[in-house]
């Protein structure tokens, strides 16, 4: 059969390849590049975890397995998240996933069809665009505006947003790329519109432990019940520099289990038991490394933002969350075209905030979870490529 013989749906043909993997893709062949600009950081698994994986594996734990993860993954999430918000989870409502990414993807799956659509507050990783428009769906884009105080997100205009063929709110808190953290009120003023409005409220937590000055960010399970619809997604990737493993989880409203059980059985047919077992391990015996490992993203933050603080051009968002930082550079014309110049030329990747939709236009994302001497190298030859151009 030649390739004329068959059609690519035009949904997938036209889907817009990543910016961020653009710039880091001009990086495998220039050596000797810091690279800041993927949302991941310089640390491996941590030993422990990775000794439970090798040990599940050689135990023969790999077979088939329960659809919405090991029940003693899903009892060790219990626990966290009691411990963690002092709330209740019931495991029908946990479901193990395939990395945060898988579960978006299946939330969307079960809630967007062609012609609905989902509002997401922006700037924000990209990749939940892409899922609703591989349904056939509208993703809107409500921009925040970057303050000298931090982001911040107009809800008149997020509900205003919203028609009869919304399905879906997303919101990503904290976020990526801003490290945005919803106000209290903001969350409950969204909740309540969801609830007499019957949508749904997509809520991403994957970086609920990336706070620097609190233990965790608030989590919407903290002021939803069982039956409202609200999804909250999670992962092992950042809390616990577990981002190549793909293993993350999803707590769901209760009457949607089944769907999405049986969304599970055709996507991946459920997750890798011997990863689960680890991934038990991490979130029963891994609190002090996820400390330590946080404090090491507030000393790279704070590093960080006093090297910018002292180049005259640069102008920064501050934000106590996630492991970025957006900030702006005067002059610098399109924001693409300086990561690539930056890369080549000053031997630093960032990821330029067009990437991330509305409201990241004009910004560059920074991500800061490297060790303090790659982040004094990354930052001296930042100013040096500032002082040339
Ligand atoms: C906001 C946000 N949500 C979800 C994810 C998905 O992470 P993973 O699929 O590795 O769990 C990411 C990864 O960068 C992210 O930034």
């Amino acid at each position: 059969m030649n390739a004329s013989a068959y059609q690519i749906r035009p949904a997938i043909e036209h889907l817009e390849d990543s910016q961020i993997v653009d710039v880091w893709k001009m990086g495998f062949s220039i050596p000797d590049v810091v690279g800041l600009w993927v949302g991941e950081g310089d640390l491996p698994t941590t030993k422990f975890v990775c000794d439970a994986a090798a040990e599940a594996l050689a135990g023969g734990q790999t077979y088939y397995t329960y659809k919405r993860g090991l029940p003693e993954l899903r009892h060790a999430l219990i626990d966290y998240h009691r411990d963690l918000y002092g709330i209740e989870l019931t495991e029908d409502r946990i479901a193990v996933t395939s990395g945060g990414m898988n579960a978006m993807m299946l939330i969307v799956q079960m809630l967007i069809g062609a012609g609905d659509n989902m509002v997401c507050v922006s700037p924000v990783w990209p990749n939940i665009y892409r899922t609703v428009e591989i349904m056939g769906g509208e993703a809107r884009q409500v921009p925040m505006q970057g303050r000298g105080d931090g982001w911040h997100l107009d809800m008149d205009r997020l509900f205003g947003a919203c028609d009869a063929k919304t399905r879906a709110i997303y919101v990503a808190s904290p976020g990526n790329p801003t490290g945005w953290v919803m106000p209290e009120e903001q969350r409950r003023a969204l909740l309540d519109f969801c609830r007499a409005r019957g949508i749904a409220l997509l809520a991403d937590e994957v970086y609920n432990r990336l706070v620097y000055n609190q233990r965790v960010a608030p989590s919407f399970l903290e002021i939803a019940t069982p039956d409202d619809p609200v999804f909250v997604v999670n992962s092992f990737s950042k809390t616990w520099a577990m981002t190549g493993w793909r293993v993350g989880w999803m707590v769901m409203p209760r009457s949607v289990v089944p769907a999405i059980e049986r969304l599970i059985e055709f996507n991946t047919s459920g997750g890798q038991p011997f990863l689960q077992a680890a991934c038990v391990k991490a979130v029963r015996e891994g609190e002090d490394w996820v400390k330590w490992m946080v404090a090491r993203c507030k000393s790279g933050r704070d590093l960080v933002l006093e090297r910018l603080a002292g180049m005259n051009r640069v102008n920064v968002i501050p934000a106590d969350a996630s492991f970025y930082l957006m900030l702006q550079v005067a002059d610098m014309g399109s924001a693409l075209d300086f990561c690539k110049r930056l890369v080549v030329e000053g031997r630093v990747g960032l990821a330029p905030g067009t990437a991330f939709g509305a409201g990241g236009e004009g910004y560059l994302r920074l991500c800061y979870a490297q060790s303090n001497e790659r982040l004094s190298e990354a930052m001296d030859r930042f100013e040096g490529f500032l002082r040339r151009t």
